[in-house]
């Protein structure tokens, strides 16, 4: 057990990669926060990882409210008194060309894609520090490498988080702080409404995240492109 009594916070844990990752890390002895907006569906996920064996807790949490990302950390701590990982995970967006694209839904992709990941780790940085050590993982796409037609809030959120990312390791350095970003290509999970076989099992995303997390803390991981080898959205 890689990962026993180190605590991961998981935004965005109700579905998908999040919920993969949660299983993942779970597998590996981590006490599990899970955080995420519909109720139902992330307590499902927690019973789910709750029955692996982990204790876990589950934080009806809107990452785009910075008094609802504070009070998801204050939880951890008190509930389990140090975090050793956040994996920035949450995401929205929707797709439409840029004359459809509304200014409220540009300021909704936004509030969660950027600034749900800047809360989250502002929040959980000061205990890192403490603790003088940590790893926030960041969750980006290959949107973020390349930038699609009828996505350019998405692109612009997916390729801001590189630079944040850089800047947040470099502060982290004195701290052992590590901060990573991850460029998944397509996965299937909920995100598509079209089935396309050629997409990777977020669970093999989740286990490299495992992967990541585990490495000897004196090294980092600064960016990993992880995209199936059969499908055309990276070279
Ligand atoms: N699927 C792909 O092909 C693909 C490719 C590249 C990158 N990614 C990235 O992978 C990450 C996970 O996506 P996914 O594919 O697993 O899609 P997903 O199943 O739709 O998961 C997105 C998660 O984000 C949560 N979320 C959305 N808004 C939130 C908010 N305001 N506060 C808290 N949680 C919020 C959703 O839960 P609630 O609705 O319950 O809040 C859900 O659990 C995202 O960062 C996405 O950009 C996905």
């Amino acid at each position: 057990m890689k990962m026993n009594e180190k605590v991961a916070i998981i935004t965005g844990a109700s579905s998908g990669l999040g919920k993969a990752t949660a299983i993942a890390f779970a597998k590996e002895g981590a006490n599990i926060v899970m955080a995420a907006r519909r109720p139902e569906k992330l307590n499902e996920a927690a019973d789910y990882v709750k029955s692996l064996g982990a204790n876990v807790l589950a934080l009806q949490t809107d990452i785009s409210k910075a008094d609802q990302v504070v009070q998801m950390v204050n939880l951890t701590l008190e509930t389990f008194g140090r975090v050793d990982l956040l994996i920035n995970n949450a995401a929205i967006d929707y797709p439409s060309p840029i004359t459809e694209l509304t200014t409220d839904q540009w300021d909704q992709i936004i509030g969660v894609n950027l600034s749900g990941m800047f809360y989250a780790s502002k929040a959980v940085f000061p205990t890192m520090m403490k603790q003088n050590s940590g790893y926030i993982i960041n969750i980006s796409s290959v949107a973020g490498k390349k930038g699609w037609p009828n996505a350019t809030a998405y692109c612009a959120t997916k390729f801001a988080m590189a630079g944040f990312t850089q800047a947040l390791n470099g502060e982290g350095k004195p701290y052992n702080i590590r901060c990573s970003i991850v460029y998944p290509g397509g996965m299937d999970t909920e995100w598509h409404t079209n089935p396309n076989p050629k997409r990777i099992d977020p669970e093999a995303v989740a286990n490299f995240l495992v992967h990541m997390a585990t490495q000897d803390p004196r090294f980092v991981v600064n960016e990993a492109v992880v995209s199936p080898i059969n499908e055309g959205g990276y070279p």
